[in-house]
This record gives C-alpha cells, structure tokens and sequence, in this order.
C-alpha cells in the first residue's frame, strides 16, 4: 500500500511511454521490502515521499522544492546540487533531497563490476534513484542527506576511485564520443583529449570561479555523436583537410546492389534499389559530387564535411589522412537569451599529445570572458554583446572568410590604424583646386 495517494501522477503511467512514475514506485517498493538487507542511512520513504511531494505540487500549481542551499564535500565547489523540501513534516524523506554528479568514464564504458559498486554506495546512503546519463554527461545520484555527502565522495573517490563531476559556476564535466576506441570516422582521439583535458582542468571542474558553467565536448567526427556544437561552449570536432578517399569497386558495388547503403541501418522497409544519384549526389549540401560512367568524383574544395555521403557508403568512402580538428564556441541552451550553436573559431588544428595548442585556445578564452563576462553569462552570450571579432582578438585567430556566416550579417570587422596602410599626407589646399567647398 502506497503511502501517499497520487492519483495525478498515475495518470503518467497510462500513456504508451516507459514513466518514471513507476520507475520510482518499483524503487519504492524494492526499499520497502529490503531483502538484500541494506542499512539504509537515509530514510527508507524517500522515493514514496518523493511522489508524494511531486503529487501536492501538482495539486497545488506550485513548487515544494526550496531552491538550493549551498552543500557540497570539502575543497570542493562543486558535484553536490542542494535541494530541500518546503514541507518537510509532511515528506520527512525528502527534507533533504540533494543531487550527486558523478563523472562519467570517457564515452560512457562501464564495467558491470564498477556499475554495481557505485549503485551499491547509492543504495545504502542515497534514494537509489539514478539518472544514467544527466543531459550534462555525468551520472547523476539523485536524492540524499547532508550528513551522508562526505561518506558518498569517500567512498566515490577512495574504492570506486572516480570523482565528482561539475555543477555551478564551473567546468562541467567534459564528454567525448567514442571515437577511435571504436570508430573509423575519428579524425583525432577524442577520449585522450577529453581526458586530458579534464585532469588539466581540475581546479576548473571542482573551484567555480566562471561567470557561469562552461562546458567541452569532443567530437571525433562531424558526425556529432555527443553534439558538442549544439551542447557545449568549447567544442572540438574532428575534421579531414585533403581529400575523402574513394574506392571505386565499393562504389560499384554499392550501386549493384552487393552493399547494403547505411550499413544496413535503414534496412526495416524495402526502399527500393539504391540510387546513388537520388540518395548521396542530389543531397551533398556543397553540391560537389559527380558520378557519372560508373565513376565517382568529388571535388574535395567544395566539400563541406557534411558526413553524408561517407555515412551512406562506408566501404566506398572514408575520411581523408590529414586530420585535425575544428574548435567553434559559443553554443548554449535558451536560458537567457535564447539557443544559440557553436561559431567556428579555429578551422583547422592539429589534435597532438600534449594538446598545448588546444589548451592555449581555452586559457585565453577564460581570461577575457572570466573579466568581461558578466555574472550568470555563458560564452556565447558575451561572443554576441561584445562582438565575434573581440573573441578573435583575445585568442589572436586572424579574421578568415570561414568565420563569416553570410555576407553583412556577422559584425564588421573594424580594422585598427596598426593593421592597414597610411596615414597618407594630404594637401587641402591641393584638394580645393579639384573640389569647391
Ligand atoms: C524546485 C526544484 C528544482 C529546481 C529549481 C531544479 C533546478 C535544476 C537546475 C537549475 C538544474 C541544472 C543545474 C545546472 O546544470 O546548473 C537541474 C538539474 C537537474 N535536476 Fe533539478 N531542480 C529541481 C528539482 C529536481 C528534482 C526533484 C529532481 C529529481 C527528482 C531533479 C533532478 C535533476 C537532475 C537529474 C538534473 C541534472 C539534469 C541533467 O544534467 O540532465 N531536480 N535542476
Ligand atoms: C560621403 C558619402 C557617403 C556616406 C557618408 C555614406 C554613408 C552610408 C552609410 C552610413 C550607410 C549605411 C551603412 C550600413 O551600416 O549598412 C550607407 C549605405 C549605403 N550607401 Fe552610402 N554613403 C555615402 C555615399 C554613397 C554613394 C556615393 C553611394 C552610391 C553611389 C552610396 C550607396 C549606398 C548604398 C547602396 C548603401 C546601402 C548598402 C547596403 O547596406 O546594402 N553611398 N551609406
Ligand atoms: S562523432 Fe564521429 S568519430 Fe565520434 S563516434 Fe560519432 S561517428 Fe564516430
Ligand atoms: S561530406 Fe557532405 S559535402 Fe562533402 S562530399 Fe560528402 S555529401 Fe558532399
């Protein structure tokens, strides 16, 4: 028997969506009945009261979550995101109900033994409610008391050895697609720079002093598969320079039917056969591919490394050999101001251990925007109020037709006296002979 009526979140249950609503009752009942015999450091209720508390919300139209409140474990400024209930004698077991974020591993590989570990730490002292993965990246642990903050990061960061990820005015918790780990697309390793760069960036992830969160994410390819240029404020995605490598027999073989296009990926219903001028010549975006007398050309200038027509013949194309990576800023979600993607900042870099040049780029971006950016601003909005050309001059990026997005719509770049010819001497006397007044 539920503890607490909630008539209006069963109702979440009825649509054709799996509902956390039961999620959270199955936890419910598993705590309920403890049979793996867990000494529960929080109170056993937490997740019936969790609903109990969201169904007088719903009654009432308004919020019984108090905002914030700092907590957090020792030398830490971020990781813990406090939240209190406004009634607390009512939901005793949500009076407390602070979130974790755990650092997730690079592109997310577990072993089943670290999963059990860490659920295990959140079973005993937490709600046992989790969030794999936050929108952020991180694992997320939600639901837990004050007093059992401390153990949890002991226990975290001295026998499951992983750490806390960021929350606040910080770095968040950097994130990668799995790139060469197990793709061929990747144009740079993005699980060794991400996790370069979050070790690098310690102090960044765990001492907010930003005006507001930063985030990076790695992308391998322009594929996107963690979308770091619509999700992050420093977005690395793996890029070729020369050209896309064809193989003509795989071409063949596409068009005669031996290859599945897609990989197969689109194999549920019968498309008919594959027709290479419908389905990858007529949708190139840079309108550069021709195959004519059964032979395929690009031309390689034009190419906007859309990924689409290597996605649709993987055998025939692959990715060109001088590969580096493209750094664009400035994406955010609508908060303030509404969404914006990420501007293309530096082409074309090369992606090397120690990842120096990468490095250079972000510190010079946090020096100018740590002392321009106002409080609660993300990158992207002080890119917008002080000018694209501002972020090229704090990073000395020279200005490139790339960064132009269309003609008259970036801001003008307003040359200095130092950057062009002259002054010139002139006569106004000598100029009045030509030109009455
Ligand atoms: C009044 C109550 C709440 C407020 C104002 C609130 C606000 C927020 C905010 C601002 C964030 C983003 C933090 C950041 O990235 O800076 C966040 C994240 C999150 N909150 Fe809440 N929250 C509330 C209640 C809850 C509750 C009750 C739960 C779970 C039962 C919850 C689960 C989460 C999770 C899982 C995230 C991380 C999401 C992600 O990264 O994808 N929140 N919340
Ligand atoms: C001393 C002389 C002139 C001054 C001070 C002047 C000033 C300006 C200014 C301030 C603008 C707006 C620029 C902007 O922010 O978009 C403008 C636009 C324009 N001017 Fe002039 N102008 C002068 C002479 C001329 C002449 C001689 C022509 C044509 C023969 C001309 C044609 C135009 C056109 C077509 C535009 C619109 C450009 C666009 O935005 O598409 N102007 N001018
Ligand atoms: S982003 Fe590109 S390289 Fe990374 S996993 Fe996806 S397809 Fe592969
Ligand atoms: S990657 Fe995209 S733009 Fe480049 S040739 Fe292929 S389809 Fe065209």
């Amino acid at each position: 028997m539920a503890k607490h009526k909630t008539p209006l979140l069963d109702q979440l249950e009825s649509g054709p969506w799996p509902s956390f609503v039961s999620d959270v009752k199955q936890e419910a009942e598993v705590r309920a009945k403890n049979e793996k015999d867990v000494n529960y450091q929080i109170p056993v209720e937490v997740c019936e009261d969790l609903l109990g508390v969201l169904e007088l919300s719903y009654t009432d139209g308004e919020t019984h979550w108090k905002h914030g409140g700092i907590v957090g474990v020792f030398g830490y400024g971020g990781g813990v995101i406090g939240r209190y209930c406004d009634q607390p004698e009512m939901f005793p077991g949500v009076a407390h109900f602070h979130t974790v974020r755990v650092a997730q591993p690079t592109a997310k590989y577990y072993t089943t033994d670290f999963l059990r570990q860490i659920v295990d730490i959140w079973d005993m002292r937490g709600s046992g409610l989790t969030n794999m993965h936050g929108s952020t990246g991180d694992i997320v642990f939600l639901g837990t008391t004050t007093p059992q903050l401390e153990e949890i990061f002991y226990e975290l960061t001295h026998e499951a050895d992983v750490d806390l990820g960021g929350s606040g005015s910080n770095l968040r918790t950097p994130a990668a697609c799995l790139g060469m780990s197990r793709c061929e697309y990747a144009c740079y390793d993005a699980q060794a720079l991400c996790y370069d760069m979050t070790m690098e960036f310690q102090d960044e992830l765990h001492r907010p002093a930003f005006p507001y969160k930063f985030k990076f994410k790695f992308d391998a390819c322009p594929n996107s598969c963690v979308c770091a240029l619509a999700r992050s404020d420093f977005s690395v995605v793996g890029i070729w320079k020369d050209e896309i490598r064809i193989d003509q027999e795989a071409v063949a073989a596409y068009v005669g039917g031996e290859f599945a296009p897609n990989a197969g990926a689109h194999s549920g219903r019968d498309w008919g056969k594959f027709d290479i001028q419908k389905e990858v010549v007529d949708l190139c975006p840079g309108k550069c591919i021709k195959y004519a007398d059964g032979k395929l050309e690009i031309n390689d200038k034009e190419c906007m490394h859309c990924m689409h027509c290597i996605n649709t013949m993987p055998r025939a194309l692959m990715i060109g050999n001088d590969r580096g990576a493209s750094i664009l800023c400035g994406a955010k979600a609508p908060i303030l101001d509404g969404p914006q993607l990420s501007s293309l900042l530096i082409p074309f870099i090369k992606v090397e251990e120690p990842f120096t040049e990468v490095k250079d780029v972000v510190e010079n971006i946090w020096d100018w925007w740590m002392e321009e950016g106002k409080n609660r601003e993300r990158l992207g909005e002080t890119m917008r109020r002080m000018g694209f050309q501002k972020l090229l001059e704090v990073t000395n990026v020279k200005a490139d037709p790339r960064h132009v997005q269309e003609p008259r719509h970036n801001p003008y770049i307003f040359w200095k006296a130092d950057e062009v010819d002259g002054p010139w001497e002139r006569d106004v006397n000598e100029y009045r002979k030509r030109h009455q007044r």
